[in-house]
């Protein structure tokens, strides 16, 4: 896409992934996503991130174009290290020859290990309360360590009122249209939800910890500019994403819960729809994920958000379905915090599923309903009421959670 001039002198110059499925190799990205790159034109002309190496040939055109066609880059400001925003910085270096380029404490490891040629390159540390001069401008830094990479960092030109955010606020959402306020609203948010549940959920505390530090610091910021997707523009969008961020790290329960199974001859799978049943008698809203038909990251978004997580599989050689033990390590990765779990599971001779999947569930702290129940081979009518009991106990201990 050509560069959009996003304020006066101030250019996105990013690159549109409208085939990307894969985010960062291990999440789905339904929408595809965008690489958000900033050319900022001043006395020093300041490229802010890159892009993926694949999409280098279009960062360079807009750079052209966005320079009007003498192109020149005097600063380059690295918020993050990721190779989806600086997958192509060796090149860009070699190409242009910046006078200098600044990352924060951190991102100068990241750099050195992920260019080994770069001993040469002019490389200025940035701590959190640096700030350069690029001519009429003035760039102050702000590291925010493991939101989500400990190298990442956020820049703030007060006198343009924009911050560049690296990777928080973002969304998969690729589009011809750059700012948040152009699409469907309730889609972005979604999509928002969906980067922050797969992404940023393990960092939570560091979330709010770096709210409050933004707070704190009484920045001005009307465009909020996050390295994926859509620019939250004007104060109402910049809030909205602000407080869309803390809602999410406190993680508060929704009256929802979600049933992950697997199965082999469908014994696990009319187990969870007994379950379902129980839980809906008590008027929680569910949902049924097959791991089969639902990809890990598909479950996360509706685990995010949930009250409780009940997680089924038959026992196979002595332990669990694969994609189960799959859904349960990612989940575990992303430590969602303040849910209720159950277990559940069909056997043919050893039975250690349920056994398997209870230590997955304590192990991510969640505060465990029993009995689980487990099945040999098909439920019966007295295994199917169990199953629906469970559903019930589940859901009554939902209840109780969101009214105290
Ligand atoms: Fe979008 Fe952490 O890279």
């Amino acid at each position: 896409m050509k560069p959009v001039e996003i304020k006066k002198d101030i250019f996105w110059v990013g690159a549109v992934d409208w085939n990307s499925r894969d985010f960062h190799g291990y999440s789905l990205s339904p929408r595809g996503t965008t690489y958000n790159a900033f050319l900022v034109k001043d006395e020093k002309i300041t490229l802010f991130d890159t892009v993926k190496a694949d999409f280098t040939n279009e960062l360079m055109c807009s750079i052209a174009q966005a320079c009007g066609g003498t192109p020149r880059i005097d600063y380059m400001v690295v918020n993050h290290l990721e190779p989806d925003h600086a997958g192509c910085l060796d090149t860009i270096v070699e190409r242009y020859h910046p006078e200098k380029i600044f990352c924060s404490p951190m991102g100068e490891k990241a750099l050195r290990s992920y260019y080994h040629n770069s001993q040469d390159w002019p490389v200025v540390v940035v701590p959190t309360g640096a700030s350069i001069t690029i001519g009429k401008r003035t760039v102050q830094f702000i590291e925010t360590r493991m939101l989500h990479w400990p190298d990442n960092m956020i820049s703030y030109i007060p006198e343009d009122k924009i911050a560049f955010s690296s990777d928080a606020f973002g969304q998969n959402w690729a589009s011809t249209e750059r700012f948040a306020d152009e699409v469907d609203s309730h889609a972005l948010n979604a999509a928002l939800a969906d980067y922050y549940a797969n992404i940023v959920l393990p960092y939570s505390p560091v979330v709010l910890k770096t709210l409050d530090q933004l707070a704190g610091m009484n920045l001005d910021i009307d465009m909020l500019c996050p390295d994926h997707g859509l620019i939250w523009r004007g104060k109402d969008e910049v809030a909205h994403a602000l407080n869309s961020y803390r809602e999410f790290a406190l993680q508060k329960p929704a009256k929802k819960a979600v049933i992950v199974y697997d199965t082999m001859w469908h014994s696990t799978e009319k187990m969870a729809r007994a379950i379902c049943d129980g839980l809906a008698d008590e008027g929680i809203s569910v949902r049924i994920m097959s791991v089969k038909h639902n990809h890990h990251s598909a479950v996360m978004r509706e685990v995010f958000d949930a009250a409780a997580v009940l997680v089924g599989s038959p026992t196979h050689n002595n332990g669990i379905l694969p994609l189960v033990a799959d859904v349960l390590t990612y989940m575990k990765g992303l430590r969602p915090q303040n849910k209720i779990g159950a277990a559940f599971g069909s056997f043919g001779w050893s039975g250690e599923c349920v056994k398997i999947i209870t230590e997955h569930l304590t192990g991510m702290g969640m505060e465990l309903i029993e009995p689980a129940v487990k099945v040999k081979n098909l439920p019966s009518h007295e295994t199917y009421q169990a199953c629906y009991d469970l559903g019930k106990k589940v859901g009554q201990a939902i209840n109780a959670k969101l009214s105290a």
